[in-house]
């Protein structure tokens, strides 16, 4: 089956390989199989695919009940019309997937990727890291490659493989090894997460570094979310890949006898499902209850998972300083923060999440009165319940240390009612297009952070309307349908096997 790109052109079979799957199975209590949507904007983006073509996602189990049902078709809901994915999971020896998720890919690139590491203390590369990337990446990735070589195989028609993120660095080099040309897919690959300067990544192991490279050396179109992630991804062939040979103007690495196209496609979300979702009976009902429960306060919103790279610590403490240099501010604002507790396995999250807790009950121990709690920590995951927190913002807060594009910035101003102010950090990549809507802070400033708090609760009306329509404006028109159809229009450009025009 070939279907249709906006512009007429059309594509073929597509296989999506990523670490999380579309979807997460559950047995209900009367023993039935039900699943829910996977989370994180990487998900949210590749879902809005299956409506347009036949996709086969493949992704690692992540409960018993992926594990049992295996492989086989679901049926989404994509917003316009119900699409079938064809799912396939990969179950990887237990302690395999620790050392790949739980060491390799979180914390080690991750934090590497988002400038977090401490290196006065860490990361230690130690025996057990090395055994985590030999046994644990090495063979995840080779696990993503079998299936993805097996899943072309059983195509009749040209693929388009699209890789995404930093769990699957290895995948692109094994696939292209173990295929003739002749069956070899066309390769994507886009990574969501920052790509740092060359500095950064001495802290690998030159084998480590130099597999990364190679690895996405592999790839036919290579995206990054900005343009600075994609030269920084050159500028780190051009120090660390022998014999790459690299062009800056076309975006192109020549290396092994084979061409990687880089270009950046900043993602984005499903404007008009939002704006559907953000009517419905359910977010309405949610958003009178925590109506309710606010009596009338401003409201500073965030939401995330409990991630160290997106700084809630210093969120409040940044609050706390605008309670102390603005007391006009206590008993009239309510900071609420929804969170998503996060790869707890991970030790570093484990403890930043105590540092989350002690700083917010810091505030509330210092500032709280009978009827006002300054800091309200809503933990779990409801997506309804976040969109109707989002209506109700008068000051969105996203002060991360560094991120890919953040989602949440983008969501923020397509959901709120209020005309809310977004304060948003240099360091993510949605600063690029949102910056002229948004007060811009420095993520570390805690005191700049304080200010634009301030400034955002008592901005003029006029100026905060004339912003919000501005952030809509930008988020409608760069929507997630541009992230796809600008890949696929760049994979047909660029005449990539399974991409026909
Ligand atoms: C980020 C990453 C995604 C990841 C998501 C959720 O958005 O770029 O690859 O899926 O976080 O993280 P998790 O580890 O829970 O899948």
């Amino acid at each position: 089956m070939i279907a249709s790109l906006p512009d007429g052109e059309a594509l073929q079979a597509v296989i999506v390989a990523a670490n999380r799957g579309p979807v997460t199975f559950q047995t209900a209590s009367d023993g039935s199989r039900t699943f829910t949507r996977g989370s994180g904007g990487l998900v949210t983006a590749l879902i809005g695919l299956a409506g347009r073509m036949p996709i086969t996602w493949i992704a690692c189990a992540r409960t018993e009940d992926d594990l049992n049902w295996g492989e086989g078709n679901v049926t989404l809901d994509v917003g316009r019309k119900p699409a079938t994915v064809g799912v396939n999971f990969l179950s990887p020896d237990p302690a395999a997937y620790d050392g790949y998720y739980n060491t390799i890919a979180n914390p080690l690139l991750w934090f590497l990727q988002h400038s977090m590491w401490d290196l006065p203390l860490a990361p230690v590369i130690d025996r057990r890291t090395w055994q985590a990337w030999t046994e644990g990446y090495v063979v995840v990735n080779q696990l993503f490659a079998d299936a993805i070589t097996q899943q072309v195989r059983a195509n009749r028609e040209p693929t388009l493989v699209m890789l995404q993120d930093y769990h699957l660095y290895l995948t692109p080099r094994m696939v292209r090894s173990q295929m003739r040309p002749a069956e070899r897919p066309s390769l994507l690959h886009f990574v969501h997460i920052p790509w740092p300067g060359t500095e950064y990544w001495r802290i690998l192991p030159p084998a480590m570094r130099l597999a990364i490279l190679d690895g996405l050396c592999a790839v036919d179109l290579l995206g990054f979310q900005t343009r600075a992630d994609a030269l920084n991804f050159m500028r780190t062939c051009e120090a660390y890949l022998p014999r790459a040979s690299i062009k800056f103007g076309k975006g192109r690495v020549w290396y092994r006898n084979h061409a990687t196209h880089i270009r950046e496609f900043p993602i984005s979300i499903d404007v008009k499902r939002l704006n559907l979702f953000s009517q419905s009976v359910q977010v309405a009902e949610l958003r009178t209850d925590l109506e309710r429960q606010l009596m009338g306060q401003q409201v500073i919103l965030r939401i995330e998972r409990t991630e160290p790279s997106k700084n809630i610590v210093r969120g409040f403490q940044a609050f706390e300083e605008m309670l102390e240099t603005h007391p006009e501010h206590q008993k009239q604002v309510t900071f609420v923060a929804i969170l998503v507790p996060s790869r707890l396995d991970v030790p570093e999250y484990r403890t930043y999440l105590d540092a989350i807790m002690a700083i917010a009950g810091r505030v509330n121990a210092r500032y709280a009165t009978h009827e006002w709690e300054p800091i309200r920590l809503l933990i779990g995951e409801s997506y309804p319940r976040a969109v109707a927190a989002m209506q109700l913002y008068d000051v969105l807060l996203v002060n991360s240390i560094a991120d890919g594009m953040n989602l949440v910035a983008k969501e923020g101003p397509i959901a709120n009612r209020r005309a809310g102010v977004l304060v948003l950090s240099e360091s993510t990549g949605a600063r690029e297009e949102l910056e002229g809507g948004a007060i811009v802070i420095s993520p570390c400033d805690v005191h700049a952070t304080a200010e634009a708090l301030h400034e955002g609760l008592t901005m003029p009306l006029d100026e905060r309307e004339r912003r919000a329509a501005l952030l809509r404006e930008v988020v409608q028109r760069n929507d997630i349908s541009n992230w796809l159809d600008n890949q696929l229009q760049a994979a047909v450009r660029l005449k990539l096997k399974g991409a026909v025009g």
